[in-house]
């Protein structure tokens, strides 16, 4: 598969990133928060972005997978990773790739709710709003994008284009 066009150029992200991590600064610093890394996808704009805050903040992982059993997609998410941390009394905030349907976010925010955190927010580097089919919205909003798919920036299509540092739309199928 080919890439039709650059959606977002590397310098956008990386300053739209910094300019995220202020603002998390300022709101978190003294708070020692707990970045929750929501794999795979966001692998590589968590690290961006903790790398940019630059206050004491403690990092873990979670991982939800959309499929049952492995052979059907029965559309109820799974939890396949939960934190090794306790999100107890924590400020959490939860950093996303995308924010598409929302189906995802919405049952993995109402599984940590039940962690009883101190607070907890939701960070999306990239939010398609048209998508939308259950009631969520992000906290943190790095670009809003008409409905596209994308890859790049730890976007995947078929586990491949993660490493790369823009985001971009592929060529359709032929
Ligand atoms: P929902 O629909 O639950 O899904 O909000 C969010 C998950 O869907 C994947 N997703 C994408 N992955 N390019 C991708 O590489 C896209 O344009 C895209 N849109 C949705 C992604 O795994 C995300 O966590
Ligand atoms: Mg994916």
């Amino acid at each position: 598969m080919r890439m039709k066009e650059v959606l977002i150029s590397e310098e956008k992200i990386q300053s739209r990133v910094a300019e995220m991590a202020a603002e998390l600064k300022h709101e978190y610093e003294g708070k020692n928060p707990l970045i929750l890394c929501v794999l795979k996808g966001s692998l590589i704009f968590t690290a961006d972005l903790v790398r940019k805050m630059d206050i004491p903040l403690e990092i873990d992982f979670i991982q939800v997978s959309s499929y049952g059993n492995g052979t059907t997609s029965s559309g109820e998410p799974v939890l396949k990773k939960v934190p090794s941390i306790d999100l107890k009394d924590r400020h959490v905030i939860v950093v996303e790739d995308i924010l598409d349907t929302g189906a995802t976010l919405r049952f993995l925010m109402k599984k940590l709710i039940e962690m009883q955190p101190a607070s907890l927010k939701l960070c999306t580097f990239i939010d398609k709003p048209e998508r939308r089919k259950v009631q969520i919205e992000a906290d943190y909003v790095g670009y809003k994008i008409p409905n596209c798919f994308i890859v790049g920036y730890g976007l995947d299509c078929a586990e491949q284009f993660r490493g790369l540092p823009y985001i971009g739309i592929l060529e359709e199928d032929e």
